[in-house]
């Protein structure tokens, strides 16, 4: 039986709530096959729930050869047998729901499988026909079509291109892929295309899901001309990101999500760093919101995060869209390994093997982020996992690995295996409850994890976990963290401090020493210990004015001197 519709979930999750990411793959594996499916998902909802979080955001979970973990969909309207069935994921929404826990789901529109049936009718139909029509195919230059038809690059490495072979066994056209040959680029100025994803769209709207994640928002729209990189003169639009088309097809879904009684969203997967036009996509008739890449890929310094914080507020006020946080993903380095090296800012291409990391140190920063980011205005997005402080996995042995980031980089590039590790509930060894017992999770995990399962957090006050439970329950029971506004206020040299409302302060400390806490206020959390009137190194707190002082109790911290606030 399906759960019934609550009422209860608030409207504009998605201006101020808390977002979590699963990755069904290596979430929970309700069957034992050493996959995460959703069964095992349905089964930890109550995870979801206690963790205090208002929406999931679930990656590819279609019929899929995960040639790339999923984003290489062959059938948008079924779900993959190794996670389970369309009617599980029915229940799946309807048991989310009850829960109040909003659901967003992925739609890939750039690509999709090179075993979607619209791909291999495509490679069995000749050049020209209308077949091949949804997608990029031309033929190759040089004399004998041997060189690809321009130079672009695709995002994982390598020609952007593969050349097909004709029924008569001779080479023949290339088709265009940004991603791996397994992902075609659909041809989006073909009315089929435009038809097929408003239809998907209303497919899952129409199963309850109250969200949709755009994945490669940004790079759907080609130049027809598909001109080489090198011969676009500066300042002329770039053939294949951000192209003014998008926003006509950003319009139309627009009007599809409104077309719903009950609140429906979209919500952006682009990575470009330039505000304004980043804004561009938010406009009232667009998306609703996209992930704040900037504030991920910004170092963990007081001033630079500052200047990101300032300006991501900029964008979305320009747009009249919720501010999102976001510091990790399923495609990026955990942040508490992030945090834990020299150069903490994150960047696709310098990610590397064997980079110096404290992780002490890292997740000492982890967890300032989380209040950090939990105090600010907009949505969070949290992914699994980093309200568990899980590291990056930087060992997988060569044979472990999938990622096709790491193949096309011939192993120069560690790919995003390590991020992806299956989570681990409880116990002292793999599978960590991911499973049944005798689970062979499909990426193998650390034997050191046992002190970062579910269950070892529960029973530790001090854990991330703790934190994440807290920090996130108070953000949804405070009002000035919802609606208040926010300022800035003055701090020491490398702090960070900034109010919410009339009373909550949020104070960050980047640097390697304690820096004295405003006098008069009281700590209502913290990521470290907060005693005696100061904010640890590498911490931050939350504080509200301590009640007015009745005989012989003292007024908050007392002042130091020296103290800036
Ligand atoms: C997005 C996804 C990433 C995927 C890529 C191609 O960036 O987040 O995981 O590989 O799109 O679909």
């Amino acid at each position: 039986m399906h759960a019934t519709r609550s009422p209860r979930r608030p409207r504009g999750w998605w201006r101020h709530g808390v977002v979590y990411q699963v990755y069904p793959r290596s979430f929970a594996d309700g069957d034992g096959d050493g996959t995460g499916d959703l069964a095992g998902l349905r089964a930890r909802l109550p995870h979801l729930a206690a963790l205090g979080v208002d929406a999931l955001w679930i990656t590819p979970w279609y019929r899929s050869p995960m040639a790339d973990g999923g984003y290489d969909v062959a059938d948008y309207r079924d779900i993959d047998p190794a996670f389970g069935t369309l009617d599980g994921a029915e229940r799946l929404i309807a048991e989310a729901r009850a829960l109040d826990l909003a659901v967003v789901v992925d739609i890939v529109p750039n690509h999709l499988s090179a075993r979607h049936p619209w791909f291999l009718a495509a490679l069995a139909a000749p050049a020209g026909s209308p077949e091949r029509a949804r997608f990029h195919f031309r033929p190759g230059r040089g004399e004998s079509g041997a060189l690809p038809p321009n130079d672009w690059r695709s995002e994982f490495g390598g020609p952007a291109w593969t050349r097909t072979t004709d029924a008569d066994g001779k080479p023949g056209e290339w088709y265009l892929h940004l991603f791996t040959p397994d992902q075609p680029d659909l041809d989006w100025n073909h009315p089929a295309v435009r038809a097929e994803f408003e239809s998907v769209l209303r497919f899952w709207f129409d199963r309850g899901v109250a969200g949709i994640r755009v994945d490669s928002a940004n790079l759907l729209a080609k130049d027809p001309a598909l001109p080489d990189l090198a011969a676009v003169a500066d300042g002329s639009p770039h053939p294949y990101v951000d192209r003014e088309e998008l926003h006509d097809i950003y319009r139309a879904w627009r009007r599809i999500a409104r077309s719903y009684p009950d609140e429906r969203v979209l919500i952006g997967e682009i990575w470009i760093r330039d505000g304004a036009r980043l804004a561009r996509y938010l406009r009232a008739d667009e998306l609703h919101a996209a992930f704040n890449f900037a504030f991920l890929a910004s170092p963990w310094e007081a001033d630079r995060m500052r200047e990101t914080i300032d300006a991501s507020l900029a964008t979305a006020d320009r747009a009249g869209a919720p501010a999102s946080w976001v510091l990790c993903n399923h495609d990026v380095t955990r942040t508490v390994t992030r945090y834990g090296r020299a150069d903490t800012s994150f960047d696709f291409a310098t990610v590397a093997p064997g980079i110096p990391t404290d992780l002490a140190l890292g997740t000492r920063r982890a967890r300032a982020a989380a209040l950090l980011t939990l105090a600010l205005p907009g949505s969070v997005y949290l992914y699994q996992g980093e309200e568990l402080g899980l590291p990056e996995v930087e060992d997988l042995p060569p044979h472990a690995r999938r990622d096709p980031v790491h193949f096309r980089s011939h192993g120069e590039n560690p790919g995003r295996d390590g991020c992806r590790v299956p989570l681990p509930w409880s116990g002292q060894e793999p599978p960590y409850g991911f499973g049944p017992a005798d689970t062979r999770p499909w990426l193998p995990q650390p034997g050191n994890w046992a002190p970062y399962t579910v269950e070892a957090q529960e029973a530790d006050p001090g854990s991330p976990l703790w934190l994440y439970r807290r920090a996130v329950g108070l953000r949804r029971s405070l009002a000035s963290l919802r609606d208040g506004a926010f300022r800035w206020i003055e701090a020491a040299e490398d702090v960070l401090a900034f109010r919410r409302g009339d009373e909550l302060v949020c104070a960050v400390n980047f640097s390697a020493r304690p820096q004295p806490l405003p006098a008069g206020h009281t700590v209502l959390i913290s990521s470290e210990p907060a005693g005696d009137g100061t904010l640890a190194a590498h911490a931050a707190a939350w504080l509200v004015p301590s009640p007015p002082a009745g005989p012989g109790r003292p007024r908050g911290h007392t002042s130091t001197d020296g103290n800036p606030w």
